[in-house]
């Protein structure tokens, strides 16, 4: 889609308005403590911009995946603290994203005062994007801003359905995260190589094969690589492999011929924790009893080849279990190739992003994205419902 088409927010004036502000919180969480709050600092922009032109703000998000019922350990307060530190305390939290108090809260705002709703996924109407609870929300304003890039891929209640009911527009951090992407995803810069990592072979695999549309090379680790290597007939012992995905698997291998890289060394454990021993082994050593828990160096270091001579690269999914250190060395070696490379660099993905923040990786990639899901089908080319419904007429 071109970003041309899209409504952004010089489309209307919010001053003395109400504006509905869909927003992607869903941060990370650890007993009620964020995180990571890169999510709420980057919407910041688009409401300080909507604050200064006068705007009272209605601020709805999802947090994690509470199954359509009110779950406590996923309330939007914290969300709301954070907000309060960051816009000087003007933000007061509503019991609930619809209801007789919430729209007695929101109808109350004055300019420069935000309301942020509970939780929208508490209600099972929210990702059904049902019609009577779309309404509801679009009650409480007069405008509709989505910023929530990260949850663009939904057609949710308030990523969708509201636009429906009110002027809609994209926000300043959707505008920024597509000038971003469209680095990549049109006519990217060559040699264009995409590096996949992370668990979920099931919805990774239709993506490359998306991706092979446009990238030169696709290189492959994580828990992705797995079933990849068992359908070119390595035994992965312990390793979890998708069998159902195996000929999927097989046939994507044979589309992509040498654009696809396997690893082709493993650092492999014997156990899940930071005690287990590990050795590396070449990829069709892998004995019972042993897991794959990192790319090994040779892999390594083709993968740091392929990222040097690239001009433009993305990346989605850590390549081993880096959270544990001992099993850190390939993601964080790639993080570093990643911010040391000449080409232009993304990447995508909560788990990616904070692979590259512990690998002090941050300061040389271009764009980070905020959407992990969102991201890659934007570089698959798949159409995101959320944006679809802010093109101008
Ligand atoms: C994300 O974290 O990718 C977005 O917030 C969307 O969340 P979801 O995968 O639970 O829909």
């Amino acid at each position: 889609m071109a970003r041309s088409d899209l409504r952004t927010l010089a489309s209307f004036d919010p001053g003395g308005h109400r504006v509905l502000v869909r927003a992607d919180f869903n941060v990370p969480l650890s007993d009620g403590e964020i995180r990571d709050d890169r999510r709420i600092m980057a919407t910041l922009p688009t409401l300080r911009r909507l604050l200064d032109d006068g705007a009272a703000l209605v601020l709805a998000s999802h947090l994690g995946r509470p199954d359509g019922r009110p779950d406590p350990a996923l309330s939007l307060r914290p969300v709301g603290q954070r907000l309060q530190e960051a816009l000087d305390g003007r933000v007061t939290l509503a019991p609930d994203s619809v209801g007789h108090t919430t729209e007695h809260a929101a109808a109350a705002l004055a300019p420069g005062e935000i309301l942020l709703l509970e939780n929208t996924r508490f209600h099972p109407e929210e990702e059904r994007n049902d019609k009577g609870y779309a309404a509801a929300l679009a009650e409480l304003a007069d405008y509709f801003v989505n910023d929530a890039f990260g949850t663009l891929h939904r057609a949710h209640a308030s990523t969708v359905g509201v636009a429906a009911h009110l002027p809609s527009a994209a926000g300043l951090l959707v505008e920024k995260e597509l000038a971003a992407l469209d680095r990549a995803a049109l006519q990217p810069a060559r040699p264009y190589v995409v590096l996949i990592g992370g668990a979920k072979i099931d919805s990774k695999l239709p993506a490359m094969r998306k991706l092979l549309a446009g990238a030169d090379r696709i290189l492959v680790g994580g828990g992705v690589a797995n079933t990849l290597l068992a359908a070119s007939g390595h035994a992965l012992a312990d390793s979890l492999v998708e069998d159902d995905c195996i000929d999927a698997a097989e046939k994507l291998i044979e589309t992509a011929g040498e654009r696809l890289v396997l690893p082709v060394d493993i650092v492999i454990a014997d156990g899940a924790g930071e005690d287990a021993t590990s050795k590396v082994v070449p990829v069709g050593d892998l004995e019972n009893g042993w897991r794959i828990v990192d790319i090994g160096p040779q892999t390594v270091a083709l993968f740091e080849n392929e990222i040097a001579a690239a001009a433009t690269i993305a990346w989605s999914g850590p390549l081993g279990r880096f959270e544990i250190a001992r099993f850190s060395k390939g993601t964080f070696a790639i993080a570093r190739a990643l911010a040391d490379a000449g080409g232009y660099t993304i990447v995508g993905g909560g788990e990616t992003a904070s692979a590259v923040r512990a690998a002090e990786a941050e300061a040389g990639i271009d764009h980070i994205s905020t959407g992990g899901g969102a991201s890659l089908a934007y570089l698959c080319g798949d159409p995101l419902p959320g944006l679809e419904v802010l093109r101008k007429p």
